[in-house]
């Protein structure tokens, strides 16, 4: 996948792919809607004590960056599982200057499908896969939906996915996503998600989705 590095407006990198006409993140602010989405309303919101984390696309590594960061800051330990079927050499995400620090370069280099933990409060499991031939085999409780935008990959959005996603959840476990479009949210509820409505990031969208899985219709 070719992509261009763009600047967002709180400062921090994304990329940009030609192709598809889209971006990783939010161009209102990269790390301001990753920092928001997943681990305010995410990670912090989960009050399991040693949360099983799945994030849908691994891509630059923000994601997984950020939840190091909070896993470090909270003494709170994480797994953290993330798929992606088009990895960038650590030397396309190093020259998105996310991190001085060469663990931000561990998450790139680190061994595909195996656990590897970081710190003691951070192990990552990176595997290389298809998501849609994917079978989940433990257990989330916070699931970052970070695919490509539903009108650019609807097949990320479709409902034997979430629905897989959703049996891979334990009861209570959240799902965090930037995209609040009327048609997901009536999805992830008809699959047996209770769905919140909340805040977007500051400075980006209005809203965003938050569903809790009770493993039965709420
Ligand atoms: C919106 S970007 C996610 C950005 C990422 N979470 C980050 O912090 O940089 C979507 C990601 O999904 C990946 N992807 C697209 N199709 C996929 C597929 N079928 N299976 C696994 N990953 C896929 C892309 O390569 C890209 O990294």
């Amino acid at each position: 996948m070719e992509h261009i590095i763009q600047q967002t407006a709180d400062g921090s990198a994304t990329l940009f792919v030609p192709d598809m006409d889209e971006h990783y993140h939010s161009v209102k602010g990269a790390r301001t809607e990753s920092q928001h989405i997943f681990i305010e309303m995410g990670l912090r919101a989960s009050h399991v004590p040693k949360p099983h984390v799945l994030e849908m696309g691994f891509g630059t590594g923000l994601n997984a960056w950020l939840t190091l960061l909070a896993a470090e800051a909270d003494r709170r330990e994480v797994h953290y599982t993330t798929l992606e079927r088009y990895p960038l050499s650590p030397e396309e995400a190093d020259a998105l200057h996310y991190a001085d620090s060469p663990l931000f370069r561990q998450l790139h280099t680190a061994p595909w499908e195996t656990d590897v933990r970081l710190t003691p409060w951070f192990t990552l499991r990176k595997l290389k896969t298809d998501v849609l031939s994917y079978h989940p085999t433990e257990m989330f409780d916070v699931v970052y939906w970070d695919a490509f935008a539903p009108e650019k990959q609807p097949e990320m959005w479709g409902e034997p996915l979430l629905q897989t996603i959703c049996h891979s959840m334990n009861p209570g476990g959240l799902l965090t996503t930037y995209c609040a479009k009327g048609c997901i949210r009536r999805r992830l509820q008809s699959i047996g998600f209770c769905v919140e409505r909340l805040p977007g990031p500051p400075g980006g969208k209005r809203e965003m989705i938050r569903a809790t899985a009770a493993n039965r219709k709420c």
